[in-house]
């Protein structure tokens, strides 16, 4: 069993920060996790895309894109290339984040494409997955999740990947669900993991993760880390994840 002291601790920073505030806090981070012998590959933070090239310069925090496109190059105006992100370095992506699936309306074809995209450049995929406050009150929690990643597997986007579970209600809204429905979510889900892509998967938890409630989130034996947004935003507050 992971130690809840050793599991990942990943940051989303959305549509935030300036060049300014990432010199600032990949310099404060990446010292005091050193200093406190924490590991650097349980933190990994996904940035605008604007902010990677230069995050890549100084090599020391790892971090991933928030999405991109699924062919690799082409008359796709505007869109991110996989085959980029990995060439300038990247191998993080999180792929089908509920604010793409519902802001901007992507498919689960799309998704299950973008998958694939990731996983053939060498980029190792973060989907994330979640029910709306809607499945969860029409007691469809657990066929919403299934159908989500079946549809996935049907279509061939099985391989290396971690998977986040973030129910869409708890996210940004400071609604963190109970412990009794993360543990209930992450079993199921680690289950029908093993059983749909045949290997163990790393699960992670988002949704309204603070600094005081992350140690008992990480408790949970089937919680494998932590996809945290707002709290990732400043170095005091993504530092006090880790309990410093
Ligand atoms: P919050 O931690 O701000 O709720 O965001 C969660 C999230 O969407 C991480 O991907």
């Amino acid at each position: 069993m992971v130690q809840s002291n050793q599991k990942l601790i990943f940051g989303n920073w959305k549509m935030n920060g300036s060049l300014e505030k990432w010199a600032q806090f990949s310099k404060t981070v990446f010292a005091q996790l050193n200093k406190n012998n924490i590991d650097l590959g349980r933190s990994v933070l996904f940035l605008p895309d604007l902010l990677l090239h230069q995050a890549l310069q100084n090599n020391e925090l790892l971090v991933g894109a928030q999405n991109h496109y699924f062919e690799d190059a082409g008359a796709f105006t505007g869109e991110t290339s996989p085959e980029l992100l990995s060439n300038i370095g990247i191998k993080y992506a999180l792929i089908g984040h509920s604010e793409r699936r519902h802001v901007f309306g992507e498919s689960i074809e799309m998704i299950s494409q973008k998958m694939k995209a990731a996983q053939r450049n060498s980029i190792k995929p973060v989907l994330c997955i979640g029910e709306t406050l809607e499945q969860r009150e029409a007691n469809k929690v657990f066929d919403t999740l299934k159908n989500q990643l079946v549809s996935l597997t049907s279509q061939g986007a099985v391989g290396e990947c971690i998977v986040a579970y973030e129910p869409v209600w708890a996210i940004g809204t400071g609604k963190v669900a109970s412990l009794e429905q993360i543990e209930e979510v992450h079993q199921f889900l680690k289950e029908n993991l093993k059983n749909e892509l045949g290997v163990d998967v790393k699960l992670l938890y988002g949704g309204s993760v603070k600094p005081n409630n992350v140690k008992e989130i990480l408790n949970i034996e089937s919680v494998d880390g932590c996809l945290v947004g707002g709290a990732s935003l400043t170095a005091e507050s993504y530092l006090a994840l880790f309990g410093l």
